[in-house]
């Protein structure tokens, strides 16, 4: 704990282009938290080679999600945002934590079997221990709390079992972390097939809005997005790509369900669409404006990144000398 503050970790992956799913269900939390914790929000740029990148779009991809991160409005100086590849200490711990983890909880992870499944043509070492490379990311700060998606979940409780066996091995080196359950974030569905979650590796491009998209491209996707032939506005489980609009409506505008669906009374899904397209435009084009005055800030941003990489690799390396010195390897000679 830090200036009596809890911890909190949590990270996002350079993959794909971040959808306003990602934006409304778990960024636009981590800045309403921010606040209460002492708080590390990396861009796990580590666990994007997983799956094969082009290395100049992972590092354009990394760098505006880094930028992304500041411009929803977590302050780079009250929270540690870098990039996970700037910290070897990752790569450290995640070994040693391979060799606490055991093949057969890793071969129960659903998205190691999700995504071998998916790329079936590389199926590397690196996607099975992908969840000890999580661990590693959380054990090292101490985090006391994660906030992540239900698709994330079993990889919490994998971290949770390799910090307990740890420490019932050589003592409370490690903080066993809780999931953070706050305030649910938003969850939003497809446009296109609101049982699925809006995603930003779908295949149909109108299924997603992203942050990056304009506000033309946003109004078109809310108008095209699929809803139903009742005709009536109501927040329902029988309308579900209703539901999705009114659920993404809210998350923009701070109202409740009831407030919509009586703002609407009586009028169709054209103007309600319309009006959805407007609250999405209202939020991500400032957000966009924000991102790229950042990002012409180069001065500002290297800074920024150089700062951050050096408070985070203070507190990783602290619990990675820890560990090292408990599991017995020999101390560093400093010069005299
Ligand atoms: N695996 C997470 C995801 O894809 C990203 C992630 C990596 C993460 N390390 C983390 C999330 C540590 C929380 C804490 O969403």
């Amino acid at each position: 704990m830090l200036d009596g503050k809890k911890t909190l970790f949590s990270g996002m992956q350079a993959t794909g282009n971040l959808t306003l799913g990602n934006y409304l269900g778990a960024l636009k939390n981590w800045v309403t938290i921010s606040d209460e914790y002492n708080c590390f929000y990396s861009v796990v740029d580590m666990h994007s080679i997983t799956v094969r990148q082009d290395p100049a779009t992972l590092r354009k991809r990394a760098r505006t999600l880094l930028t992304l991160y500041i411009a929803a409005g977590l302050d780079p100086k009250r929270n540690c945002i870098y990039y996970q590849s700037h910290v070897s200490a990752h790569a450290e711990l995640a070994w040693i934590l391979n060799c606490f983890t055991y093949m057969g909880e890793l071969n129960r992870m659903t998205q190691f079997k999700d995504k071998a499944a998916k790329h079936a043509d590389n199926i590397n070492a690196g996607l099975f221990t992908y969840p000890v490379l999580m661990a590693a990311d959380i054990l090292l700060y101490q985090a006391d709390v994660v906030p992540v998606g239900i698709d994330q979940m079993q990889h919490l409780e994998i971290t949770r079992d390799i910090a307990q066996r740890f420490n019932s091995v050589y003592g409370e080196v490690f903080t066993v972390p809780e999931v953070y359950l706050g305030k649910v974030g938003a969850k939003i569905m497809s446009l296109q097939d609101p049982s699925k979650k809006m995603s930003k590796s779908d295949e149909n491009p109108n299924g997603s809005i992203y942050l990056m998209d304009d506000k033309d491209t946003i109004m078109r996707k809310c108008k095209r997005a699929v809803t139903d032939s009742e005709g009536v506005i109501r927040y329902s489980d029988e309308q579900p790509g209703l539901k999705n609009l009114i659920d993404i409506y809210r998350a923009c505008t701070g109202k409740t369900a009831d407030e919509v669906v009586r703002e609407f009374d009586g009028r169709g899904y054209g103007d309600f669409k319309a009006a959805v397209g407007e609250a999405v435009a209202a939020i991500l084009v400032p957000l966009q404006e924000e991102q790229a005055r950042l990002a012409a800030d180069k001065a500002y941003l290297d800074g920024i990144i150089r700062e951050n990489a050096e408070r985070a690799g203070y507190y990783a390396n602290k619990t990675l000398r820890k560990v090292q010195k408990k599991i017995g390897f020999p101390e560093r000679v400093r010069k005299a």
